[in-house]
């Protein structure tokens, strides 16, 4: 829970629809009369399947949720907060765009999901390097597997082999992944840029 509640602002957005995006980066700039200017995106979908199985109808969904919705959430993000002048030097803000260690290894059963957090990678880096000298960094984190409602449903009998082959024998936990975006949102990560940090307990090293 947030303290201060007058101080926070709770809003849904779909990320695949650019008009949901900006309505809700203008809302938040009228409540607070400043563009945010720190960025985190969280939003995702997985569906494992066997790639000869996958549909496209998949492949629509993960590709607008995964990658369409982080390029558009940090476009129009980004465009709010240059409209801001800023002192010589200052840092305007920071994206931490939450990719996966899928997007670096491709393991079997998730092509289309491995394919759009690769897309994520690149589209970091890329980004990065266009919005550093306008003082905003950007930059990714790799989680492997973390308890979160994404991976419930994922059957024991993997899960108990993914624990088995994981170095700390364990799920990661959601807050040990919030650690690492809250200081690549701080400006003790000042000289970090394009960085794609792994979350794994040492799965995939
Ligand atoms: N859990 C893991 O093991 C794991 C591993 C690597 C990466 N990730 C990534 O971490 C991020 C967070 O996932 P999570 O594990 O917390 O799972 P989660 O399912 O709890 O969270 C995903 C969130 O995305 C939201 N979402 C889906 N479609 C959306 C849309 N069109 N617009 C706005 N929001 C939408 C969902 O409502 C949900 O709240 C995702 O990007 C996921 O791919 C998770």
């Amino acid at each position: 829970m947030l303290k201060d509640p007058e101080h926070h602002l709770a809003l849904q957005m779909d990320v695949t629809q650019q008009s949901d995006v900006e309505r809700v980066i203008a809302a938040s700039r009228d409540r607070f009369e400043r563009p945010p200017n720190l960025l985190v995106n969280s939003a995702g979908v997985l569906r494992m399947s066997p790639f000869l199985d996958e549909t496209e109808a998949c492949l629509d969904t993960m590709i607008n949720v995964n990658l369409k919705g982080t390029f558009l959430v940090t476009q129009v993000f980004i465009k709010a907060l240059l409209e801001r002048n800023r002192g010589a030097g200052e840092e305007r803000g920071a994206v931490v765009n939450i990719a996966s260690t899928s997007g670096k290894v491709g393991p079997p059963l998730m092509t289309i999901y491995a394919a759009t957090k690769g897309g994520v990678i690149a589209f970091t880096k890329s980004c990065a390097a266009e919005m550093a000298n306008k003082g905003i960094r950007v930059n990714c984190v790799l989680p492997g597997a973390i308890a979160t409602p994404m991976t419930a449903d994922i059957e024991e009998r993997l899960v108990k082999e993914f624990c088995n082959r994981n170095p700390l024998g364990r799920l990661g936990k959601p807050e040990e992944v919030a650690e690492v975006v809250v200081f690549l949102l701080s400006r003790r990560s000042s000289y970090m840029v394009g960085a794609c940090v792994e979350v794994t307990g040492g799965t995939d090293m």
